[in-house]
């Protein structure tokens, strides 16, 4: 991970805090960013230190706030569909990480920052945060999979709301509605966002990665088949030390020790 000019990487024992720290343009996301969260994430990803992602965004007024305007204002139709093409594939890369990924929103969370939060599998905002869509009032539609996961994560009413009117919800509301699962201080949202963290990277690792793909797994497929699919990584699982050391911790009346093997 050397020559990172915008994502700062830091640690808190096994979990990964990823910073996007570009604050004089409110952390917006550059192809530079883009690309250097894409090398961040492959990188975590081979470290078996590494058992949770927290990304935030630097300083306090922003997560994220979007992709990056004036190099959207220069693509063309060819460039539009590489850059969305590009945007999605990251995300995808998030969504389909191994590892639980949080998204702790701090500030503006508009457009591809939004997006970014929704391809995380938890979220948690602070009373500040401001979350949007305004691609419309900039002549566009999200590219990032902002039109494909806001209905599966709100419902499509909800979804369809903030996409057409482009305007912004504040935590609270947010919380409401299912984007975020807690609304936190600002002074808090680090460690708040480490604490849910906690709850899941002190589990099986290996169980955790089964349940995140058996998840999203069923999102793309009928129920039969990820019927199936459950049924195949839960006999999977049963081969694991780590279902052996889970189940005889819990007889044993200890606290597991889990390897993620
Ligand atoms: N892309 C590029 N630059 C951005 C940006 C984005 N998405 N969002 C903010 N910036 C830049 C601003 O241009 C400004 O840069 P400058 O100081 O060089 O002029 C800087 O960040 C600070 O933003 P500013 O607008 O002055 O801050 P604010 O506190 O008054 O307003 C927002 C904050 C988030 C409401 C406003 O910046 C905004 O609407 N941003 C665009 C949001 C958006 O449409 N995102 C979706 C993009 S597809």
């Amino acid at each position: 991970m050397s020559d990172l000019r915008f994502i700062r990487v830091e640690w808190d024992s096994e979990i990964a805090v990823v910073i996007i720290d570009r604050q004089d343009k409110h952390n917006a996301l550059n192809a530079d960013v883009i690309a250097e969260l894409d090398q961040v994430f492959t990188a975590l990803q081979g470290d078996d230190k590494v058992r949770g992602i927290l990304l935030t965004g630097a300083g306090e007024k922003a997560f994220v706030a979007g992709a990056d305007i004036g190099e959207l204002a220069k693509m063309d139709s060819l460039s539009g569909v590489r850059v969305s093409r590009g945007g999605q594939g990251v995300f995808l890369r998030i969504e389909r990480f191994p590892k639980p990924v949080l998204a702790a929103v701090g500030g503006y969370a508009l457009g591809g920052g939004c997006e970014l939060a929704l391809a995380c599998h938890l979220r948690i905002a602070s009373g500040n945060a401001r979350f949007g869509l305004p691609e419309v009032g900039l002549g566009i539609i999200p590219g990032y999979g902002g039109t494909v996961r806001l209905a599966r994560l709100v419902g499509l009413g909800r979804a369809l709301e903030l996409t057409l009117t482009g305007e912004m919800i504040d935590a609270e509301r947010a919380r409401e509605i299912g984007l975020v699962s807690a609304v936190v201080p600002r002074a808090e949202l680090l460690e708040r966002s480490k604490e849910l963290l906690r709850k899941v990277t002190k589990n099986g690792p290996v169980a955790v990665r089964m349940a995140l793909e058996s998840v999203y797994h069923a999102l793309d497929t009928s129920m039969p088949e990820a019927m199936d699919f459950e049924s195949a990584l839960f006999g999977l699982l049963a081969s694991t030390g780590d279902m052996k050391e889970g189940m005889s911790a819990f007889l044993e009346k200890r606290q597991p020790e889990f390897r993620g093997r």
